[in-house]
């Protein structure tokens, strides 16, 4: 099981460290949760913060784009040195077309869905996605809990990704410790984000290394 521990649960007041812990820890990509305060009720970080961020980590940057807009961003995502960039299925009206712009910029494209969006709304775009970034919380907020029915979601999505020939990984965001997390891997998740389960952790290296162990 891959792992992307989510920065929105770090010490911001010790950046720098977190983001040492991170570097030297078995973090398969740091995720980096983007929100404008229209499309969620929160806003989180902002590209000045990010741009010292992916300075320093040296892992691959996983960017959950919150927002309204999001092919906006493209550019300065792209400019942060990002593998991967996840837009809302809810906030494209022209998804085929941001995902497009996305690899043109040469990043992979994610497209996540928010808890009451069906994964059926990717049938037609899946075979074009390198991730699918399943919410298993309201987006806009780490600390919630998990909601079950993601489990019976990341099923259906195994399924309609397997049948449709795609390679897209399948990324579960929210709500995420090793309970979850077993279940998830189960279901069939590629990736877990976990926020305040690693960053909470009296030793987030071990609680890395326990997401990842799941299988
Ligand atoms: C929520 C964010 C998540 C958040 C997860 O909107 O997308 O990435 O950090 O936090 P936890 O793991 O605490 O649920
Ligand atoms: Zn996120």
């Amino acid at each position: 099981m891959k792992t992307s521990p989510s920065l929105l649960a770090a010490d911001f007041i010790n950046l720098g460290k977190e983001i040492e812990m991170i570097n030297s820890s078995e973090a398969d990509m740091l995720h980096l949760d983007v929100m404008d305060g229209v499309f969620v009720p929160n806003i989180s970080f902002g590209f000045p913060v990010l741009e010292k961020v992916a300075r320093v980590c040296t892992k691959p940057l996983d960017v959950h784009m919150m927002t309204v807009e999001p092919e906006k961003w493209i550019g300065h995502v792209k400019k942060l040195g990002a593998e991967i960039m996840n837009v809302h299925q809810e906030a494209c009206l022209h998804l085929y077309s941001t995902v497009q712009h996305i690899h043109e910029s040469g990043m992979k494209a994610g497209v996540t869905l928010c808890p009451a969006t069906p994964v059926e709304t990717l049938t037609d775009i899946i075979a074009d996605l390198d991730l699918v970034l399943v919410m298993s919380v309201e987006p806009g907020f780490g600390g919630q809990p998990f909601i079950n029915h993601s489990l019976e979601k990341v099923r259906r999505l195994k399924q309609l990704r397997d049948n449709s020939g795609s390679k897209a990984l399948i990324e579960v965001d929210g709500g995420v410790n090793p309970t979850t997390g077993a279940m998830l891997a189960e279901a069939g998740a590629d990736i877990l984000v976990a926020g305040s389960y690693v960053f909470s952790s009296a030793d987030p290296h071990a609680a890395i290394r326990t997401l990842r162990s799941l299988s």
